[in-house]
């Protein structure tokens, strides 16, 4: 029988290509999505690229009410839990927001989802817990030391799901919590039909969106954050994951969530990453080839709380969940030119 997933911001960025690949694998999708960072049409999109449905409910994962409806009217096997804010900035000028968003809305959910002995979660965790570590590539036992508010709101919700698991050895319970938290490294790229990809609100935060506005000339000139970092030409390396990679790997942990080593309970973390670091330079360089269009940069200081390297190790993921990428860094970069200049972009 087919499973029904429910996907908490699903209308986003990496939730709607969660969607098209759980789609895509059989499941049954429903997403619960109050619009805050993202369109309602991306539904039609979602349907069109996978030819099947999706129940969308236009709700806040904070208002438990609504989703006590959501878990009454269904039968729901598991959570990907996607809804929350992201932006590191706004997290450092307004902490209380991302407190009440992401680690408020998280309690609210899980204790619906405890109230109807739904208790298989995917958590969307972040590279940021790792803060600054010189053990490069980041293993999932590196301590955690998350260096802003939002990046605390992730480790906090890691820590609240893990205490979960734990709780299962002290009680009787019908059924234990499942849980699977999933560190992202950096996600780009787009799906390759044109149809669903991130669409940033006002001027990006990111290298790669706001690199792909500077190749479209709506922005003039990327500044490069610093160029004097202990690296190949001194400038940032990431981990950059195409988002159709990730997106299955969230097939993958819903799969565990039924499967060793977690058909007794418990909680796994795994990096999501391709263990090969790019620079910024590097970064241009491949948008340009993939755009054909220049993309003039200056180098300015250093962003604050930014770090030199953040490379993730892909081995436990490998072993575990079965799961590595596929995408290379050109398909990243051509399907994000394809995406910026497509018609849902303009
Ligand atoms: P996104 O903003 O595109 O998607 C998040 C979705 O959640 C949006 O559609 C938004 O409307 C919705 N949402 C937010 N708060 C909500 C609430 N209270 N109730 C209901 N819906 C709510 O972001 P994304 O890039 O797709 O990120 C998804 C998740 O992955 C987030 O939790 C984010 O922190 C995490 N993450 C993202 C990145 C990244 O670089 N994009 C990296 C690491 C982790
Ligand atoms: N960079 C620039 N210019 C820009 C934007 C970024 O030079 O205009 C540089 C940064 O200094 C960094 C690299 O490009 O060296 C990547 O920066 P991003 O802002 O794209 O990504 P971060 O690694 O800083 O952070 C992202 C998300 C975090 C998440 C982290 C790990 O924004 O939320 O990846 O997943 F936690």
């Amino acid at each position: 029988m087919k499973k029904t997933i429910l996907v908490t911001g699903g209308t986003g960025y990496i939730g709607s290509h969660a969607c098209v690949e759980l789609l895509n694998s059989g499941y049954h999708v429903i997403i619960v999505d109050n619009l805050s960072n993202s369109q309602k049409d991306v539904l039609a999109r979602i349907e069109k690229i996978t030819q099947n449905s999706v129940v969308f409910y236009e709700n806040d994962i904070r208002d438990k009410w609504a989703l006590q409806t959501i878990f009454k009217s269904h039968s729901i096997d598991a959570v990907i839990h996607f809804a929350g804010l992201k932006a590191v900035g706004e997290s450092c000028e307004q902490p209380l927001k991302y407190y009440q968003n992401n680690v408020y809305g998280t309690l609210v959910l899980t204790e619906v989802m405890e109230e109807y002995n739904v208790k298989n979660i995917v958590f969307s965790s972040s590279a940021t817990v790792y803060g600054d570590s010189d053990k490069v590539p980041y293993t999932e036992d590196l301590p955690i030391q998350a260096t802003n508010p939002y990046g605390q709101t992730k480790a906090m919700v890691e820590q609240i799901l893990q205490d979960y698991a734990a709780s299962d050895q002290f009680t009787k319970h019908d059924s234990t919590w499942k849980i699977v938290l999933l560190r992202y490294f950096n996600p780009t790229g787009a799906h390759k039909s044109g149809l669903i990809g991130e669409k940033p609100n006002g001027i990006p935060n990111n290298l790669i969106p706001y690199v792909s506005q500077v190749a479209s000339g709506e922005l003039k000139e990327l500044s490069v954050f610093g160029g004097d970092y202990p690296t190949t030409d001194g400038t940032g390396i990431r981990d950059y994951i195409h988002v159709v990679d990730l997106a299955k790997g969230h097939v993958k942990a819903v799969e565990m969530l039924s499967n060793a080593p977690l058909e007794k309970g418990g909680c796994k973390v795994y990096n999501l990453g391709t263990g090969t670091g790019y620079s910024v330079l590097e970064i241009i360089q491949a948008f340009e080839a993939a755009s054909g269009k220049k993309v003039p940069y200056k180098i300015v200081p250093r962003r604050s709380g930014d770090i030199a390297t953040c490379i993730a190790s892909t081995s436990l993921a490998k072993q575990e969940l079965n799961w590595e990428t596929e995408k290379e860094l050109e398909e990243m970069m051509v399907d994000t030119w394809r995406w910026q200049n497509s018609e849902a972009m303009t």
